[in-house]
């Protein structure tokens, strides 16, 4: 007879058939809501865990970590970890992974998807099919931008926004970046390097793929959306938190850039009301690397990195977000 080893809590609806191999492993319940229980009940549900899965919707502030008593591995279904206290879960012993490279191509096309829905004016194009109101059509209605010969600047050149830079350089953009340090391999592809302030003034696109921290918190404050060109395009699959969503409506109010699309919101999945109102505002629901082989693949990395972390093998890991921390305080 099988003995199960591990007691493992997935927390949102994720793929089950991406924990297959995991309950092999380990008995698995599943939690699908999007938000974790009360504390009480979530300290109740880990008594015994020894691994969570949360995605980015479960907050897993100081308050829920204390609660995990023997839970050894927090892993988070996305690649960013901004709703995890990364230094809680370091004091408490506790190993953070995430899933970085799997979800980089999914979450590039979706950035791309929304700068040309931006550029070909989608959203008021498919409105007015939709509402049947085409009187006006003639040669000179709907005119979008051409994508081809416009100056892209990504904003955190990394995994997915160096991936998007690749993408937009294909198609003819020439590629601006700024990202703490410069990258001699960015470079080697013939994009240029530039101050944050540069980059801001000479891009027609602007594409931001910073994850949220203190540091990068409102990087787009007032101040710097104001910097961009008046009809630019601005593009945010990232978080939210990184552009003052204040600024942002009030200079759109005032008619500054041709278009906005965003696919993450400060209370996801709701965008701010206000920008509903918007045509030349493109929302999504936070769909960056919604696509079914992604998904699944992600569940199932998690799955394998989770038991490597239980048993200890964590050198063969690359995708423990807390290493140092864990080194330092342990
Ligand atoms: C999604 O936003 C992620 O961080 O994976």
């Amino acid at each position: 007879m099988h003995v199960s080893k591990y007691k493992i809590n997935v927390y949102g609806k994720i793929l089950e058939e991406g924990f297959k191999k995991l309950s092999d492993f380990a008995d698995i319940s599943f939690y699908p809501e999007n938000k974790l229980p009360g504390i009480d009940e979530f300290e109740c549900q880990n008594k015994d865990t020894d691994a969570i899965v949360t995605w980015f919707t479960h907050k897993l502030d100081a308050t829920y970590i204390s609660k995990l008593k023997k839970t050894r591995v927090i892993a988070n279904y996305a690649v960013g970890y901004d709703n995890i206290d990364i230094k809680a879960a370091s004091s408490a012993g506790i190993i953070v992974l995430n899933t970085p490279d799997i979800l980089t191509n999914a979450t590039a096309e979706t950035a791309l998807l929304l700068t040309f829905a931006c550029a070909k004016r989608m959203k008021e194009s498919i409105l007015r099919v939709m509402t049947q109101n085409l009187e006006d059509v003639s040669p000179s209605f709907m005119l979008g931008k051409d994508i081809s010969g416009k100056t892209v600047g990504v904003i955190g050149a990394g995994r997915i926004g160096g991936k998007y830079a690749q993408m937009m350089h294909s198609l003819g953009c020439n590629i601006l970046y700024h990202n703490r340090n410069h990258s001699q391999l960015l470079d080697d592809f013939g994009f240029r390097y530039t101050k944050l302030y540069d980059l801001l003034l000479e891009s027609d696109i602007v594409s931001l793929h910073v994850p949220l921290t203190s540091e990068t918190k409102n990087l787009l404050d007032c101040e710097k959306l104001s910097m961009m060109k008046d009809d630019a395009i601005l593009i945010n699959t990232s978080r939210a938190g990184v552009i003052d969503e204040e600024a942002l409506i009030s200079l759109l109010n005032k008619g500054k850039f041709f278009s906005v699309g965003l696919d993450v919101y400060n209370n996801e999945p709701y965008p701010d009301p206000r920008l509903l109102d918007f045509n030349r505002v493109i929302l999504l629901p936070h769909i960056g690397s919604a696509t079914y082989e992604t998904r699944l693949r992600m569940a199932e990395f998690l799955s394998e990195t989770i038991i490597l972390a239980l048993e200890g093998k964590i050198t063969s890991l690359n995708n423990i977000v807390n290493k140092d921390l864990l080194e330092s305080i342990i």
